[in-house]
């Protein structure tokens, strides 16, 4: 079997946004005027994960991380470039990688009226799981999350959003992957239930001979959970390496209090915040 979990070779993403232009000045037209916009969320982006590495995607929020998550979830197509999941390029040999991966994403989608072990066992069958196999499972896994046993059985709308990640988490996990994609699965939890979600991937990474692709825009979190981290900034790698060795990159100037912040800082020339806020005005 391939060596690498994951293989992306120059991968371009653009998409094409509809903008409503206002009514001109003095016009009574009723005809809605629009202003199609292209928007590139991955430019050009290499990238090797090998087998049973952590590796984190690091940026802001509309830098790209989701989507490169959704091309190699097979939910995209990139529009030029490959990607290749064990040796399987991810748009010719869909079934193969979908065996291979489960991807959890901030904005999981559940049956609210259903419980989570309903939810799981949906899931289990999706997979082809038996549920005698499914269904102790799925119990050890959210329990090991924290969830407790009484919460198994309630409608999910019910639910804090922290506890229905993790319900998310455990059904990302359900089916063992190979490669799982994590795509911010703890953005927006109390940090309870951001320790005991992390505290599950580390676990995951010493039982199992699973990959993890995460994308975060905590860095903190990157630092503790990713073997290699890639620096994500307006679609592309702003740098690409070990913790360690990113941080070391820019000590000189911070000495040994060097965060990932810092590393960011230095390697774009703005905060996290104001690459947010450029991304939102279309700067
Ligand atoms: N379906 C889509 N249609 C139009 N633009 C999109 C779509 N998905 C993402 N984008 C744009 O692509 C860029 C990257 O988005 P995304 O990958 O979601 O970023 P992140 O996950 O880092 O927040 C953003 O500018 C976003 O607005
Ligand atoms: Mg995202």
């Amino acid at each position: 079997m391939c060596t690498y979990a994951l293989e992306v070779e120059r991968v371009r993403k653009v998409f094409t946004r509809k903008e409503r232009l206002p009514r001109p000045e003095g016009k009574r037209s009723i005809r809605i005027r629009t202003k199609k916009e292209e928007v590139v969320a991955l430019k050009d982006i290499n990238l090797q994960v090998p087998k049973g590495e952590a590796f984190g995607v690091l940026g802001p929020n509309g830098s790209g991380k989701s989507t490169l998550i959704r091309l190699a979830s097979t939910l995209l197509l990139p529009d030029s470039g490959t990607l290749r999941i064990f040796g399987h390029d991810v748009e010719h040999d869909t079934y193969a990688v979908k065996r291979l991966i489960n991807r959890v994403s901030v904005d999981a989608a559940f049956f609210k009226k259903f419980s989570p072990i309903e939810n799981l066992m949906y899931a289990a069958r999706l997979y082809g799981m038996p549920p005698s196999e499914a269904r102790p499972k799925m119990r050890a896994i959210m329990k090991r999350l924290g969830l407790k046993e009484s919460t198994f059985r309630q409608p999910m709308e019910h639910m804090s959003r922290g506890m229905q990640q993790k319900v998310a988490v455990a059904r990302g996990f359900l089916t063992s992957p190979i490669l799982l994609l994590l795509d911010e699965p703890t953005t927006g939890l109390d940090p309870h239930s951001k320790r005991d979600v992390q505290a599950f991937v580390c676990e995951i990474r010493e039982t199992h001979d699973t990959t993890v692709l995460l994308t975060t825009h905590d860095m903190e979190e990157a630092d503790r959970l990713c073997d290699r981290i890639a620096i994500i900034d307006d679609g592309s790698f702003v740098a690409l390496d070990t913790p360690d060795a990113l941080k070391a990159m820019v000590q000189s100037q911070n000495g040994d209090k060097t965060t990932m912040e810092d590393v960011f800082i230095s390697l774009t020339g703005h905060t996290f915040e104001d690459a947010e806020a450029e991304k939102e005005v279309g700067a």
